[in-house]
């Protein structure tokens, strides 16, 4: 196994947030490090950060935490905020292309946060305008910004994302938070991952081999037989709406369900996240134990998303 990716030194580089393969080491600990000061400062001191930049939100597909804490942390530094909650009432269902409509909003606001069915969207985006792209999701490809939070949960939990072993749960293929989580914990030492999916949903072989260079990887379909060295186990939904065969989903929906029992095989310092919703993949008796991390991971993106606001207003013209 080669080392993790190498830490360039310096802080965030970025003009656009558009897949997590853009970020070096640093900078993903600049958005964590801004993250903590977020969250350590009142909102009384920080809501004039942004208070001459226009945000605007664009969502094609449906969205309860990305959407409302990135207008939350908006609002929180001061910025003007404009918002589409539902594509279907876009001039998309005129036939607008995606390229049109961010030159248009690109005109009204300064900082564009996008979420799109079609993977490659936010990259498209981003090379038709000048303003700052974020990726709130494409397709089955990347969320970027989940996986900032992710991370961000992990260092808060553990102190440290080195060395940590997690398992990534369920569907693997056509979640895109865990596309974007595995790719990021490739920059950290010492990190394992255990790929826990049914044969139809394998983490697909391109992730795969790109991590086998960075980080120790190992496949299974089996989550018992690993639970008692897992620090995190990182649970997906099955992704439904993108499955071409629906009977297909109804096979694989209900493979893995985590409930109480499986806290007899595991470490006390054990947690489980999971980006949100949850269909059936984890039990509600689990929401009371000390393992249950997914609500406080969804509280984290507002600071994260108000870093990630605050490090990309610095290059907006004022
Ligand atoms: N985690 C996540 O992306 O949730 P939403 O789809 O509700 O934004």
């Amino acid at each position: 196994m080669k080392q993790a990716k190498s830490a360039n030194s310096g802080k965030f580089s970025l003009k656009s947030v558009v897949s997590i393969s853009d970020f070096s080491r640093p900078d993903i600990e600049a958005v964590l490090l801004m993250a903590k000061k977020m969250e350590g400062t009142s909102r009384a001191k920080k809501c004039k950060l942004l208070d001459t930049i226009n945000v605007a939100t664009l969502f094609f597909e449906p969205s309860t935490r990305t959407r409302l804490s990135f207008e939350t942390a908006a609002q929180n530094l001061g910025a003007n905020l404009i918002s589409v909650a539902d594509g279907g009432t876009t001039s998309q269902k005129k036939g607008e292309a995606v390229s049109d409509a961010i030159r248009v909003v690109a005109g009204y606001s300064d900082i564009i946060i996008m979420r799109h069915f079609i993977e490659g969207a936010a990259r498209r985006a981003a090379e038709v305008c000048d303003k700052p792209i974020i990726n709130a999701g494409d397709g089955s490809n990347q969320h970027p910004t989940q996986t900032l939070l992710d991370l961000y949960t992990i260092e808060k939990e553990f102190g440290k994302i080195d060395g940590i072993k997690i398992g990534l749960l369920g569907d693997l293929k056509y979640g895109r938070t865990v596309h974007s989580l595995a790719h990021a914990l490739s920059h950290f030492q010492n990190v394992k991952i255990y790929c826990i999916a049914p044969k139809a949903l394998k983490m697909p072989k391109h992730i795969i081999d790109e991590l086998r260079g960075h980080v120790w990887v190992h496949e299974t379909e089996e989550l018992d037989e690993h639970l008692a060295e897992l620090d995190v186990l990182y649970a997906t939904r099955i992704q439904k709406e993108r499955f071409p065969d629906p009977l297909e989903y109804e096979r694989l929906k209900n493979t893995y369900i985590l409930d109480r029992s499986i806290l007899e095989k595991t470490k006390p310092i054990f947690r489980i996240m999971h980006p949100l919703p949850r269909v059936n993949e984890i039990s509600q008796d689990l929401d009371e134990t000390s393992a249950a991390l997914y609500f406080r991971q969804a509280a984290n993106g507002v600071p994260v998303r108000e870093a990630l606001l605050f490090l990309l207003s610095k290059q907006v013209k004022k």
